[in-house]
């Protein structure tokens, strides 16, 4: 076994000051490929993650998960959720969340959004609740948080769980406390673009002993030695070996995250306010740059909370001031040397899957009960139906403040290209 000295002098040659990965990235994967049994100081990758996961968030319990689509799956297991349920979720987010309870042969409920905000509308969940209704999930979208004081307002006078899913909100913060400890569980995630990424991978947080090990078991193939701590229990081999030993007590899949995904997540997790500060950065300089724009209008949060900008948001009225449309934007944006930006991701409720239903008849009975439940579609969600167009997400994750700035440049272009032309045309 290599030591910890030569480990580093090993990865100097290869180690990019400038790269993603320029913490103790590969420090950590080179102890891990370098250690036979997966722990160091007698510790597993994973277990050390969820460890600097808890003393952070000051949560009892923290689950390491491949995904943040396998986390909200073990959420929903941990919460009960089961046939026929209902869950209640926004509109405006990533289809995982209606997977996750159409899995559980669930009913998802889709609330619209708040027009500034975009996040779920609190004022609207309360119609949406039935004697089916579950759980809520909360998302914090591009990193702004919900409003969270209505939200549990509402779930306490319901007796509902509330899951907060903080795939784009990593060290945002409600008035105060940071999103993903307001909820009874959150959900994170690693993939790619996300403040901290290990390729893919995500996490569990909750102080409830009893959603914790029900989680652990979900995302661990239901192994009746596991518990809600981290660590596999303590069986002697001549225990596990043996060919009478019944492992399993409960369903559940392989959701566990690699050991080598958790050594990346880990050093990316040690240094994620740096990585989280600049994004911060650059969303100011976003903010700006449309300080004199009454036409782009950036996405609102609450009072007194911080935003830790997975992207940073904006609704465009462009179209309705200067009949210069998004489209015609995002080209002449691109044009002007500008760093693509994104349109928002495409509804829940008006994605193929919602509207065709294939899983009626396997994971949700075909017949009247549910009928009405699943009738989605265009104008059922109309605040959302009416932003989803507008909205432009600009990247934050920048590591080369060049390309910001290079990008920054170009919309302050753009901008005052658009204002020039139709100044003109008016004038005329
Ligand atoms: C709000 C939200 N929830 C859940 C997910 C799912 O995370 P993952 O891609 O790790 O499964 C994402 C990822 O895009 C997300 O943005």
């Amino acid at each position: 076994m290599k030591s910890k000295k030569t480990i580093k002098n090993l990865i100097k040659p290869i180690f990019n000051p400038n790269g993603k990965f320029n913490g103790k990235e590969l420090e950590y994967v080179m102890e891990y490929l370098n250690t036979e049994n997966s722990k160091t100081n007698n510790k597993t990758w994973s277990e050390k993650l969820e460890k600097a996961f808890c003393k952070k968030f000051n949560m009892k319990y923290a689950i390491g998960h491949n995904s943040g689509t396998s986390t909200l799956h073990s959420c929903l297991y941990a919460a009960d959720v089961g046939a026929g349920d209902e869950v209640i979720m926004p509109t405006y987010t990533v289809i995982c969340l209606a997977f996750a309870a159409l899995h559980q042969n669930a009913v998802p409920v889709f609330v619209d959004s708040d027009l500034d905000n975009f996040n779920m509308d609190p004022d609207l969940i309360e119609e949406k609740i039935t004697k089916k209704t579950k759980a809520i999930i909360v998302v914090h979208m591009h990193g702004v948080p919900a409003k969270m004081n209505e939200i549990m307002k509402i779930a306490k006078k319901y007796k509902l769980i509330v899951i907060e899913d903080c795939a784009q909100s990593l060290l945002s913060k409600y008035k105060g406390r940071l999103t993903g400890t307001i909820g009874h569980m959150s959900s994170f995630s690693f993939e790619t673009k996300k403040q901290i990424t290990s390729g893919q991978g995500g996490i569990v947080l909750t102080s409830n002993k009893i959603f914790a090990e029900r989680i652990r078991k979900h995302a661990g193939l239901g192994y009746k030695i596991l518990k809600a701590e981290a660590g596999v229990g303590s069986l002697l081999p001549r225990q596990f070996q043996n060919p009478d030993f019944k492992r399993h007590d409960s369903l559940g899949y392989n959701y566990r995250i690699p050991e080598i995904c958790a050594a990346l997540a880990l050093a990316q997790f040690e240094r994620s306010k740096k990585l989280t500060d600049r994004r911060n950065i650059i969303a100011s300089m976003y903010l700006d740059a449309l300080r004199a724009c009454d036409w782009i209008v950036p996405q609102k949060s609450p009072t007194n909370c911080y935003n830790s900008h997975w992207s940073f948001a904006v609704k465009y009225y462009g179209k309705e001031k200067y009949n210069f449309s998004w489209r015609k934007f995002y080209d002449l944006f691109n044009k002007n040397g500008g760093d693509s930006f994104f349109g928002a991701v495409s509804l829940q409720h008006l994605e193929d899957v919602m509207l065709k239903k294939p899983f009626l008849g396997k994971y949700i009975p075909k017949n009247n009960i549910y009928k009405n439940k699943f009738n989605y579609g265009i104008g059922t969600c109309p605040v959302a139906e009416s932003i989803q167009p507008l909205i432009m997400v600009f990247k934050c994750g920048y590591r080369d403040m060049r390309i910001a700035r290079k990008s920054l440049n170009a919309l302050k272009k753009t901008i005052n290209q658009i204002e020039k032309q139709c100044k003109k045309n008016n004038d005329h």
